[in-house]
C-alpha cells in the first residue's frame, strides 16, 4: 500500500509546482486580494484529508486548462473566492475574514454559490435550470453535488437516490415499499427517468411525456395494439406507482380494486347470486383469485384479432 506520507507530499510538490503558473495575488473589483500563493497558501492550514481529496477530481486536472488548477486559474480561489486576508495574519480575538462556504445554512447566498459554479458550468446546467423546481426553491448545486470527493456520490448509480433522498423522503419511503425499481439494489437511479437539471417536460422527465419517458427501457408496451386499452396509452402512472408500492408488478392498487376504479359491476359483478337472485355474499367467479387479470390478461392491449376485451 502506498504510505499516505508520501501521497501527500506529492501532491503538495504538485501544488507548488502548479502555482508558479498561476495568475496569483491578484486584486479584486471590490478590493479584497487573492492569496499570494494560491493553493499552497490554503494547503498551509487545510491539509486534512478530506480536503485534500480535491486532488482525486476532475476539477484538479493540471493539463485542463478550464479546471480551477490548470494553468493560469485561481485554484481554490476558483470557488472559494479571494482568500487573501482570509488567509492572513489575524490578531488575537479578530475573526478570520470568511471565504465562500457551500451548501445550506452558511453566510454564502444560494445564488452567489451557484454563480461560482455557473461561471464554468452554465453549458451542463442547461438552459432550464433557471426557474427549475431546484432552482426556484434555491437548491444549490452543492446540496447535490460534492467535489471535495474522488467519486460524487449523486453521479453513481448506487449512491444517487440516496443524495435525493435528503430532501425527497416520500420517494424514500415508496423505494422502500416490496415492489420497486432496483433503486435499493443499486442498479437503477432517479436519472433514469428525471432529468435533475431541469427539463422544458413536466416533473423533469428525460423524455417529452411520461409513458415516453417508460419506453425507454419497456419499448414492448408502446404497442401499438389492435385492441387499445385507453388509460395505457394514456398514462402508465394511472395503474403503477413508478417510485414503489406494496403491490405485485408495482400497482397502486391490488386487483380487483384497481380495474374496478373505473370499471363498475354492472355486467360483473363482485358477489355471486344466491337462490333467491340477491347476491350472497361469496366472491362470483369476475372475482376469482381476486383478480380481473386471471382472465383479462393484456391489460397493456391485444394484438389478437378477438383480444378486445383483453383477453388474449
Ligand atoms: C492561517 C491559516 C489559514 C489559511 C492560510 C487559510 N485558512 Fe481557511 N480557515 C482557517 C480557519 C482557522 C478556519 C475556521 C475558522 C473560521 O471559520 O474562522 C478556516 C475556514 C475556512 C473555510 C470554511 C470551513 C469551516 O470549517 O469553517 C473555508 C472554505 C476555507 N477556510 C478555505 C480557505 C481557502 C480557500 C484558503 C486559501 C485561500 C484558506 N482557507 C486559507 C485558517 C486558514
Ligand atoms: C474554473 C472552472 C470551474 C469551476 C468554478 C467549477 N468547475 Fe466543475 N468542472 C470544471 C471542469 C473543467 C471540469 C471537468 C469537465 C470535463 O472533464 O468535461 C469540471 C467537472 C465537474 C463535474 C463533473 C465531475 C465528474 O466527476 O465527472 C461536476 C459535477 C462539477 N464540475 C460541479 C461543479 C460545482 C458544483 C461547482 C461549484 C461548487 C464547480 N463545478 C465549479 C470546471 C469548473
Ligand atoms: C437536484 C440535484 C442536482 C442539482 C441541484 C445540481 N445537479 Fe448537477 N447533476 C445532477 C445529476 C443527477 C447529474 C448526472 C446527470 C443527470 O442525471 O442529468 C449531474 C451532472 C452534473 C455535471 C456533469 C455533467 C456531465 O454531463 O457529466 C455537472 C458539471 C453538473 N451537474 C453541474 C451542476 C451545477 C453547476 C449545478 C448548479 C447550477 C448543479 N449541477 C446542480 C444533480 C444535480
Ligand atoms: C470546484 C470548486 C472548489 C474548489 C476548486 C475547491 N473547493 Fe473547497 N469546497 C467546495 C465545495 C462545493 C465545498 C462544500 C463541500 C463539498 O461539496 O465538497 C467545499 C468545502 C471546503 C471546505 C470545508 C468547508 C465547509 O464549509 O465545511 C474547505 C476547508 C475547503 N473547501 C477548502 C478548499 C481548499 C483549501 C481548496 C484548494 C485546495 C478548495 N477548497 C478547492 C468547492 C471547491
Ligand atoms: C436540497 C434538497 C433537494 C435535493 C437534494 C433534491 N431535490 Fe428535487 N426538489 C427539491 C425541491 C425543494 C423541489 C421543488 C418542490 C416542489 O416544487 O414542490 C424539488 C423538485 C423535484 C422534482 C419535481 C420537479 C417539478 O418540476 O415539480 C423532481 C422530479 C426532483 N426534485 C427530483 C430530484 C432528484 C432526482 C434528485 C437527486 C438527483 C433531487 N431531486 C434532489 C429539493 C431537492
Ligand atoms: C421509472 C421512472 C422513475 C424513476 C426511476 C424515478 N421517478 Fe420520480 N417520478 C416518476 C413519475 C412517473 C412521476 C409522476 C407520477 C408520480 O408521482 O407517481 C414522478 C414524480 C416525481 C416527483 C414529483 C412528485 C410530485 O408529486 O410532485 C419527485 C420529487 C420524484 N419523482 C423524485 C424521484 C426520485 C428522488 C427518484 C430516485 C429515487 C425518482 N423520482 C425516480 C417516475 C420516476
Ligand atoms: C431506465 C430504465 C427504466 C425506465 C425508464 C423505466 N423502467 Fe420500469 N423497470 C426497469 C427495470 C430495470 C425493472 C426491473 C426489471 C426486473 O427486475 O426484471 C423495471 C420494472 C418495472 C415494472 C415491474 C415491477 C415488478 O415488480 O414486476 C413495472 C410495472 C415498471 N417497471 C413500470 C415502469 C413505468 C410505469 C415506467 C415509466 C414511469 C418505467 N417503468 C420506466 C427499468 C426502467
Ligand atoms: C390499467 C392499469 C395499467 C396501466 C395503465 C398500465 N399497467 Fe402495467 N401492469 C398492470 C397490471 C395489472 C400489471 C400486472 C401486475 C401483476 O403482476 O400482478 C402490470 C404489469 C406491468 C409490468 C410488469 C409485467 C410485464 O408485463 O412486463 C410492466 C413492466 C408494466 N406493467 C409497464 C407498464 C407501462 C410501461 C405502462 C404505460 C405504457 C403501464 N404498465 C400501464 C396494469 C397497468
Ligand atoms: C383509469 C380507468 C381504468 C382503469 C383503472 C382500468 N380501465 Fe379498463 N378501460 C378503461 C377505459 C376508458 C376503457 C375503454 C372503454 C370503452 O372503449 O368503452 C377500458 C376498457 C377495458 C376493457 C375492454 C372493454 C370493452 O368493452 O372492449 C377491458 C376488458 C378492461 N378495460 C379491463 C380492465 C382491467 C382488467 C383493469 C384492471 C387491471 C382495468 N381495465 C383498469 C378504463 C380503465
Ligand atoms: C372468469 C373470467 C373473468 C374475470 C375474472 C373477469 N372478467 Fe371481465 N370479462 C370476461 C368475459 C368473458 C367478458 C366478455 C363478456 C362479453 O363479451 O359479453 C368480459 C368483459 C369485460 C369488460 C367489457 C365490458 C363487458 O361487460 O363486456 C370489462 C370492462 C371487464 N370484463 C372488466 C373486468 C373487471 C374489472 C374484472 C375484475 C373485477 C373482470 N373483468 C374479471 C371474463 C372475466
Amino acid at each position: 500500500m502506498e504510505s499516505p506520507t508520501i501521497s501527500r507530499f506529492s501532491l503538495v510538490m504538485c501544488v507548488l509546482l502548479l502555482s508558479s503558473s498561476a495568475a496569483l495575488a491578484q486584486t479584486t473589483d471590490s478590493g479584497s486580494a487573492y492569496s499570494r500563493a494560491g493553493a499552497d497558501s490554503c494547503i498551509a492550514c487545510h491539509e486534512d484529508a478530506a480536503t485534500m481529496s480535491i486532488f482525486k477530481t476532475p476539477h484538479a486536472v493540471p493539463t485542463d486548462a478550464r479546471s480551477p488548477f490548470g494553468a493560469g486559474q485561481l485554484q481554490c480561489e476558483a470557488c472559494h473566492g479571494p482568500g487573501g486576508e482570509h488567509a492572513g495574519r489575524v490578531r488575537r480575538g479578530q475573526e478570520r475574514p470568511p471565504v465562500i462556504r457551500f451548501g445550506a445554512g452558511t453566510a454564502t447566498t444560494i445564488g452567489e454559490q451557484n454563480g461560482v459554479c455557473l461561471d464554468c458550468h452554465s453549458g451542463d446546467a442547461g438552459f432550464a435550470w433557471h426557474g427549475s423546481g431546484h432552482d426556484d426553491n434555491e437548491v444549490a448545486c452543492a446540496d447535490c453535488h460534492q467535489v471535495h470527493i474522488a467519486h460524487d456520490p449523486v453521479l453513481q448509480t448506487a449512491n444517487q437516490p440516496d443524495v435525493c433522498f435528503d430532501c425527497h423522503q416520500q420517494q424514500r419511503s415508496q423505494a422502500l415499499k416490496p415492489y420497486s425499481h432496483p433503486f435499493s439494489e443499486g442498479k437503477m437511479d432517479c436519472s433514469g427517468c428525471h432529468s435533475t437539471h431541469g427539463e422544458t417536460t413536466d416533473l423533469l422527465f428525460v423524455r417529452q411525456t411520461l409513458n415516453d419517458t417508460c419506453f425507454e427501457c419497456h419499448a414492448e408496451k408502446r404497442g401499438p395494439y389492435l385492441w387499445e386499452h385507453a388509460p395505457v396509452a394514456e398514462d402508465c402512472s394511472t395503474c403503477h406507482d413508478p417510485h414503489g408500492s406494496n403491490h405485485p408488478g408495482m400497482v397502486s392498487l391490488r386487483g380487483p380494486m384497481l380495474c374496478q376504479t373505473c370499471h363498475s359491476q354492472a355486467d360483473h359483478q363482485s358477489f355471486a347470486n344466491g337462490p333467491d337472485g340477491l347476491a350472497d355474499g361469496t366472491a362470483s367467479k369476475y372475482l376469482l383469485g381476486r383478480n380481473c387479470m386471471n382472465c383479462h390478461t393484456q391489460v397493456h392491449g391485444s394484438n389478437h384479432p378477438s383480444g378486445s376485451k383483453l383477453m388474449r
